[in-house]
């Protein structure tokens, strides 16, 4: 198995275009040592050559063009994305299908909370009818958390788990979410016996998905922001990363707490939110993160599971 990391960011992306938060103007001026992001995507594949993109970011486009498997040129028109799977219907994780429309039909695999929010308040799924056939709806049961395969990865098992997060602020369930509102993905390589837990949005870190955290050879998993907080104390929000469904990383029953009591061989922080001291490399939180083993996702970063762990 294959993981590529198309976006780190969370929604905003870092730098965010209308933002100078300590981060993104330390980030224009150059006194920041940090990396810019896009916003929160992978693709993960069997083959390296049949990609499934994990969310449709609003930076697809530019994601596509930085990681050349994307494009293997098998004909006059192609991509290496051969389906799509959804987390939430948040806007930064389901935009990028509008981008893709000169390439549809494909396969969109999601609960039936993201398929009703993507028909509704946001309807994808109605309108890109009109490119091709658009989007074709593949039901995820996260209820069942039973494994399921693409057609395109027969190898990739994957289980969704529904979290405790929230839903879109233009979902009918915003601030009540249902099961289904938002999955974390089990991913196990029939092939080699490894495991990964991809989480960006975790809100309450409940029993099942601690258990299922602690199976984890490698864990990607929220790491929005520092504190509950930080958006309110830094002036540019009004909302908790509580309100949103992300746990804060510091602090009891924070993120690094969670980490601290799990055996994961690498744990890694992904979905930061442009307002998190984590993006500067030389800050004191960064350094904590290091003590406690965790790793910052980027763009960029592959993550090469072919051989056993
Ligand atoms: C989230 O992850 O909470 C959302 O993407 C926030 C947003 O809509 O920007
Ligand atoms: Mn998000
Ligand atoms: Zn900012």
């Amino acid at each position: 198995m294959q993981i590529h990391v198309l976006g780190s960011a969370a929604g905003g992306g870092f730098p965010q275009w209308n933002c100078n938060c300590h981060n993104c103007a330390g980030f224009r001026n150059g006194s920041l040592n940090a990396q810019a992001r896009t916003q929160s995507s992978l693709a993960i594949s069997e083959d390296g050559e049949h990609w499934i993109l994990i969310n449709a970011s609003p930076d697809i486009r530019a994601q596509l063009a930085a990681f050349p498997a994307m494009q293997p040129g098998r004909s006059l028109r192609d991509t290496g994305i051969n389906a799509i799977l959804l987390m939430d219907s948040q806007v930064d994780h389901t935009t990028g299908l509008l981008s893709l429309r000169e390439g549809l039909p494909i396969d969109v695999w999601c609960t039936r909370q993201v398929h009703d929010d993507l028909s509704a308040g946001f309807p994808l799924f109605a309108m890109l009818r009109h490119w091709n056939g658009g989007l074709n709806w593949r039901a995820i049961d996260a209820s069942e958390q039973q494994a399921f395969t693409i057609p395109c990865a027969p190898s990739i098992e994957l289980t969704a788990i529904p979290l405790l997060s929230n839903a879109p602020p233009y979902s009918p369930r915003r601030d009540n979410p249902h099961p289904g509102d938002n999955i974390g993905l089990f991913l196990r390589d029939r092939r080699t016996g490894t495991t990964v837990l991809y989480a960006p949005g975790l809100g309450q870190p409940d029993e099942r998905i601690r258990n299922w955290m602690a199976r984890a050879d490698i864990l990607l998993v929220d790491g929005t922001v520092w504190h509950d907080d930080e958006m309110i104390r830094q002036e540019v929000g009004s909302k908790t990363g509580q309100a949103m469904g992300h746990l804060a990383q510091a602090g009891p029953g924070g993120m690094i707490e969670l980490l601290d009591s799990l055996t994961a061989s690498r744990k890694i922080l992904i979905h930061i939110n442009n307002t998190n001291p984590i993006l500067d490399q030389d800050s004191p939180e960064r350094a904590e993160l290091e003590r406690h083993g965790i790793e910052v996702a980027w763009d960029g970063m592959h993550l090469d599971l072919s051989e056993a762990p």
